[in-house]
Order: structure tokens, then C-alpha cells, then sequence
């Protein structure tokens, strides 16, 4: 396995072995990272292009030195504009065909984002409040909890961080303002909620979860590049997906699902009229799970959850 300080990849020959009966010789990579995905893709596949992004300045940093790689540090909200490119759009905005074979999204942080203080993603670790993965980005996590209205850092619990006691843990948040850092904001969370909710896993795990998905605009951002990475695919191309939470997972399913649905007519009906045509297939029947070895191996790889979906056409 490779173990590169900065991010052990989860499910890497997983994902390999998803895009090796494509032969791929085009792949995204939408979430470089420390680059794992990209080094085990570049390893099993000797005329493999990728294209490999990620907003952090930091994941661009350390890249590879490879010549079949090409590096961007962007959003992958912006891939629509990459992978015209790629694929060879034009200024006149003539129909260019999709030509990606694969793309690949491993989402959430790295763990040299979880693990630098100074990032302010960690509950467990004293540093600024700030949780940006984009350094350039205007909101960071200081504004939300030091300048937010309590219904707003409430509702961004609830729907991010699916808690419980979302309205509780913003008025403790309001009332101890100003936030200093990271270890203050999860003391505050941890004396909010009553004792037994401590006694479980660490209560500050999903405000942080929370916070986080609002900065970085997470869910939203992911709609998006999955809509473009879908798009973009050349028939027969892959996009796969790996989610750490239901949340992320669940606009995976819905997407892909929405894609793979066919003709809607009722099946009493002789030939179709509504016109739909899937536009996706399942290669595979399950979404798949890492392995009992690898778990044990790497804690991170417990929550993976892999989709894949195929690009349907000529
Ligand atoms: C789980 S890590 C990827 C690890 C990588 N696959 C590897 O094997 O080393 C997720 C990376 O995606 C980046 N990222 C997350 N959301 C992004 C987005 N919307 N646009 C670009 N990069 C993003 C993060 O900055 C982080 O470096």
C-alpha cells in the first residue's frame, strides 16, 4: 500500500481495477491530493494522460514530477471548462464530442489537511479557525461561527452535520463568542451537550463535519463536478466516485441512479413515447466497501463508500 505521509490512498486498486477494462488512456483526477489515486493510475496504465486538480494549494505543491501529468489548481466546480478544453473546445463554441475515458473524485480532506494545525479542520488539534481548503477562498470558519446569526450556524449543523442538538450547540457557540481557535470551539461543543452524548464519539466530530461542508461549499460543488465529469465522459468512460458520509453518497446515488433510469413508459405499453434513454449503466451491481485488510490498515478507509457509473453511446 501506498503510504505517503500526506494522504494514504483509500481503495486505490479498486480503483484501478474499475477503469483497467476501459483501457483508459485520458482520466481526471478531480481530487489529486497526495497524489495516491494518481501514482497507482499512472503505474497500471504506462499511456495514461491525467489530469489532475485540486483547489488546494497545497496537494498542487507536492506534485508528482511526471510528465504524463498535468497539474491545475482549481476547483472542480470549473471542470466543465477544463475538460472542454481538454477535449478540445473552441472559442466559436462549436459542439466539441466527450472524450474523458475516466474520472475520479475521492472526496472529503486529505490527512495533511486533517493533520497540519494551522488549517483549523482538526477538533482534536489547537489552530485558527478556519478550515478553508482553498486558501484563497473569502469565508473561512472564523466568520461563520464569530459572525453568523444563531439559526443560520443552527441550520448548517442540522443539514451538514445531521445533529441533534443543532440549536443548543449554536446558542453555546453565540454566547461564547469570540471563538479563539479550533480547541476552543470544540470545548465549547463538548460542555454544550449533555454527558452521555460525550461519552460517544467525540461530540465536536460533526459541528466540525458541518463547518467544514459550508466553507468549502462541499455539497454543492460536488452536484456540479459530477454533472460535468458525467458530461464530459466519452462513451463508454467512467466516473467514480468515493464518499466518506451520507450525505456526499447520497447525491452520488441519486445522480447515478437518475441516469441509469430508461424509458419511464408503463411496461403495458408497446413501444416507448416518453423518449428517455439511459444515459448511464452500472458496471458493477453494488457500490463497493473497503476491504476488512485495508480498514485495519487505514481507519480513514472504514467510512469509503466507491460508485461508479459508465457513460451509455455509440
Ligand atoms: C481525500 S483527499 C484526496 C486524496 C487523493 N485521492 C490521494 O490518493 O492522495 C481530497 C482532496 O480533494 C481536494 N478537494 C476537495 N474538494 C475539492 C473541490 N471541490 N475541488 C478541488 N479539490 C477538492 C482536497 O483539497 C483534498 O486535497
Amino acid at each position: 500500500m501506498d503510504q505517503n505521509p500526506y494522504h494514504v490512498p483509500v481503495m486505490a486498486k479498486e480503483v484501478v481495477e474499475l477503469l483497467r477494462p476501459i483501457e483508459p488512456t485520458l482520466v481526471i483526477d478531480a481530487t489529486y491530493g497526495g497524489g495516491g489515486h494518481a501514482r497507482a493510475l499512472l503505474a497500471a496504465f504506462p499511456n495514461l494522460s491525467l489530469i489532475a486538480i485540486d483547489q488546494d494549494p497545497d496537494a498542487i505543491a507536492q506534485g508528482p514530477g511526471d510528465e504524463r501529468v498535468r497539474l491545475i489548481q482549481a476547483n472542480f466546480t470549473s471542470l466543465d471548462r477544463i475538460a472542454a478544453e481538454i477535449c478540445g473546445g473552441t472559442l466559436d463554441g462549436a459542439p466539441v464530442p466527450p472524450c474523458i475515458d475516466g474520472v475520479v473524485f475521492d472526496l472529503g480532506v486529505s490527512s495533511h489537511q486533517l493533520d497540519e494545525p494551522e488549517r483549523g479542520f482538526s477538533y482534536r488539534r489547537r489552530g485558527p479557525v478556519d478550515m478553508r481548503m482553498d486558501r484563497d477562498a473569502e469565508l473561512g470558519a472564523a466568520a461563520i461561527v464569530n459572525e453568523w446569526p444563531v439559526d443560520d450556524i443552527a441550520d448548517i449543523l442540522w443539514r451538514y452535520g445531521e445533529e441533534r442538538m443543532a440549536r443548543r450547540i449554536a446558542r453555546a457557540i453565540v454566547a461564547a463568542r469570540p471563538i479563539s481557535d479550533t480547541a476552543h470551539l470544540s470545548d465549547v461543543v463538548k460542555e454544550a451537550v449533555p454527558a452521555p452524548a460525550r461519552r460517544r464519539k467525540h461530540p465536536a466530530r460533526k459541528v466540525f463535519q458541518a463547518i467544514r461542508i459550508a466553507v468549502n461549499d462541499e455539497l454543492d460543488s460536488l452536484e456540479s463536478g459530477l454533472e460535468a465529469a458525467i458530461g464530459w465522459a466519452r462513451p463508454g468512460g467512467r466516473v467514480l466516485v468515493i464518499s466518506y458520509h451520507s450525505l456526499e453518497d447520497r447525491i452520488v446515488k441519486r445522480r447515478f441512479a437518475a441516469g441509469t433510469a430508461g424509458c419511464e413508459c408503463p411496461p403495458d405499453f408497446p413501444v416507448c413515447i416518453c423518449g428517455r434513454v439511459a444515459e448511464l449503466r452500472s458496471p458493477v451491481r453494488k457500490p463497493l466497501r473497503a476491504s476488512e485488510v485495508e480498514v485495519a490498515a487505514n481507519p480513514r478507509a472504514r467510512s469509503a463508500i466507491l460508485r461508479v457509473a459508465e457513460k451509455v453511446g455509440a
